[in-house]
């Protein structure tokens, strides 16, 4: 039987042997989850900077730039990090250059993997799919907050971790867990997250239409996954 495991920060990449897995980033908050909104609405290609001034200088190759630190849009980027600045028809075929504070920062630390793609609750059943017909075992990697363990990336991979159950055996402790998590939390995900560190943040900032948008399960079918440093669908 193949294998999930769940890394619970970046921080704890060096645990993970990934040269033989398939990873699957998630930052549902809201990173990954843009990203899924804009290859359904026609996006050409996303290049992931954990750097922000490497993302910056994209702008002058033609490029989009796009994301937020601290949650907040990059001063002088065209679009920030919020699902619905991508479902425009402007979307169509953009290139984007995009940073964000941890998503892109975890996409960065699972480069060494044999394959990467992108999850979020929009794309869930594409991702589950998708592993279920892949050879590799697997890895979730959970962006978190800073190095820290967020909910929300846990829920995401508790319920993949559900979905695969049958297929996918768990290779530690974390996948179960997250899968106890997800379980406890699924009848009302906001009702759930509503204390969450990040939920709060994006409160503060006046988006809380962005955190039920992110909760919203297989709204996409779309698989981004990383080909030679950048993510095509
Ligand atoms: C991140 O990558 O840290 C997040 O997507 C932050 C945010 O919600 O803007």
């Amino acid at each position: 039987m193949k294998t999930i495991d769940v890394c619970l920060s970046p921080e704890l990449m060096h645990l993970y042997p990934v040269h033989d897995k398939t990873v699957v980033v998630v930052d549902v908050l809201r990173a990954t989850s843009c990203m899924v909104t804009a290859f359904a609405h026609g996006a050409e290609s996303i290049t992931p900077f954990a750097n922000l001034d490497a993302c910056r200088e994209m702008k002058l190759k033609g490029y989009i730039t796009s994301g937020e630190r601290d949650g907040k849009k990059v001063e002088g980027f065209d679009k920030g990090n919020s699902p619905f600045e991508y479902m425009s028809d402007d979307i169509q075929g953009l290139k984007i250059a995009f940073t964000t504070t941890n998503g892109t920062m975890a996409i960065e630390k699972s480069k060494g993997a044999k394959e990467v793609i992108i999850g979020s609750f929009l794309n869930l059943n594409a991702v589950a799919k998708y592993l279920l017909f892949n050879e590799n075992n697997v890895l979730v990697v959970c962006a978190g907050w800073k190095g820290r363990v967020n909910l929300e990336d846990t829920l995401f991979a508790g319920a993949l971790v559900e979905k695969l159950k049958d297929y996918l055996g768990p290779d530690c402790d974390a996948p179960l867990a997250a899968r106890h998590l997800y379980n406890i939390a699924k009848s009302d995900m906001s009702k759930f997250l509503s204390e969450s560190s990040h939920v709060k943040r994006l409160n503060k900032l006046n988006i809380h239409e962005d955190f039920e948008f992110c909760l919203s399960i297989d709204k996409y079918n779309k698989l981004p996954r990383l080909k030679n440093g950048v993510l095509v669908s």
